[in-house]
């Protein structure tokens, strides 16, 4: 006789149809948010070395890459700019010929039906690498909140849909809503980096956008990876000031955050599956340790089951592809 007092979970497991009808998490293209970087000449298509499979573009090669990612499915880019020239107040991000604009009219004119975000930041543009204004070697918070404005304008009035402010000063949602509605878009979202931490996962992505702090770090504006409950204040700022969706970023190590977000605040999650994070699953699985599709569709499943909505990651093309094969 075999001991009869306990559950037989795996009945729902038996075969891969039962195991799809009781399946809790489901991903979808429309989930995708695709990241690109967009450079300054003609003709350039460089590669990244530290994210194998991710490209500077010049504006030559944008409208072929972007009906691509239309042609997949994917809704949606977030638009990096790498600048020609800095300078010590980042005047290429505000700059209505700055490359990013550029980029943002010219999908807007080729590609309408993609939905572009703009990041909104400074540290690609500023000679010193840092997210704001910076005077004796502080990051004054007040001063930068200007030049934001002045940025988030900018890509509003070159087309951007929907306007996603990662620099980290106290203050940005509140101070680019204003600015916003001031000149008359009232109906531009704020996606905002809420919950932001200074993380060391950013590595690559300084390769790809040329954004390393030139003295320092990041400490003193974004967040301790210690602290959760510095996160749901951050949140809740963002919510007051005006945010319409919320960032966590990085992703996969603050899950736990992710998911306290989730349940608490009834907005619009957003997951960035940041650079570091590509570039770990890309290295190993080109030594054969992995399996990278298995591995990638896991770990944006379990961003979804953490309560993400939405999940920008460099991955979106090829989980589009997948998702086309799964059916
Ligand atoms: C700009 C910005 C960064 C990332 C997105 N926007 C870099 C940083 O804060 O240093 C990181 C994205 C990634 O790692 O994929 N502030």
């Amino acid at each position: 006789m075999i001991y009869m007092d306990f559950n037989r979970h795996r009945r729902l497991r038996t075969t891969e149809n039962m195991r799809a009808m009781v399946r809790e998490t489901h991903l979808h293209k429309e989930d995708l948010i695709y990241p690109i970087f967009v450079v300054e000449g003609n003709n350039i298509r460089n590669k990244v070395e530290s994210m194998p499979g991710v490209y500077q573009l010049s504006l030559d090669y944008l409208t072929d890459e972007m009906k691509e990612v239309e042609r997949l499915g994917i809704p949606s880019v977030i638009v990096f700019g790498v600048p020609a020239v800095k300078d010590p107040h980042g005047s290429q991000a505000y700059c209505e010929t700055g490359i990013v604009q550029q980029a943002i009219r010219q999908i807007k004119q080729e590609v309408p039906s993609l939905t572009v975000v703009a990041d909104t930041c400074l540290c690609q543009y500023t000679d010193h690498g840092h997210c704001g204004v910076v005077e004796e070697g502080v990051i004054l918070n007040d001063p930068s909140l200007e030049l934001l404005v002045k940025t988030a304008v900018s890509q509003a009035k070159a087309g951007a849909d929907v306007i996603a402010p990662s620099n980290m000063m106290d203050g940005f949602v509140a101070a680019i809503r204003q600015g916003l509605d001031e000149e008359g878009f009232v109906n531009t979202p704020i996606m905002s980096y809420a919950v932001k931490y200074s993380s060391s996962f950013y590595g690559p992505f300084r390769d790809a956008a040329h954004s390393s702090p030139q003295f320092g770090d990041r400490r003193t504006y974004q967040m301790d990876p210690a602290n959760r409950l510095e996160a749901l204040r951050e949140a809740e700022s963002d919510i007051a000031e005006g945010a319409d969706y919320l960032i966590v970023k990085p992703a996969l190590a603050y899950l736990d955050i992710m998911r306290e977000i989730k349940d608490r605040y009834p907005y619009p999650v957003v997951a960035y599956n940041v650079s570091g994070e590509y570039s770990m699953v890309k290295a190993a699985a080109q030594n054969g340790w992995i399996d990278e599709r298995e591995i990638v569709m896991e770990k944006l499943t379990a961003m979804k089951r953490a309560g993400a909505d939405l999940m920008i990651t460099y991955f979106a093309k090829d989980v589009a592809k997948w998702l086309d094969e799964q059916k």
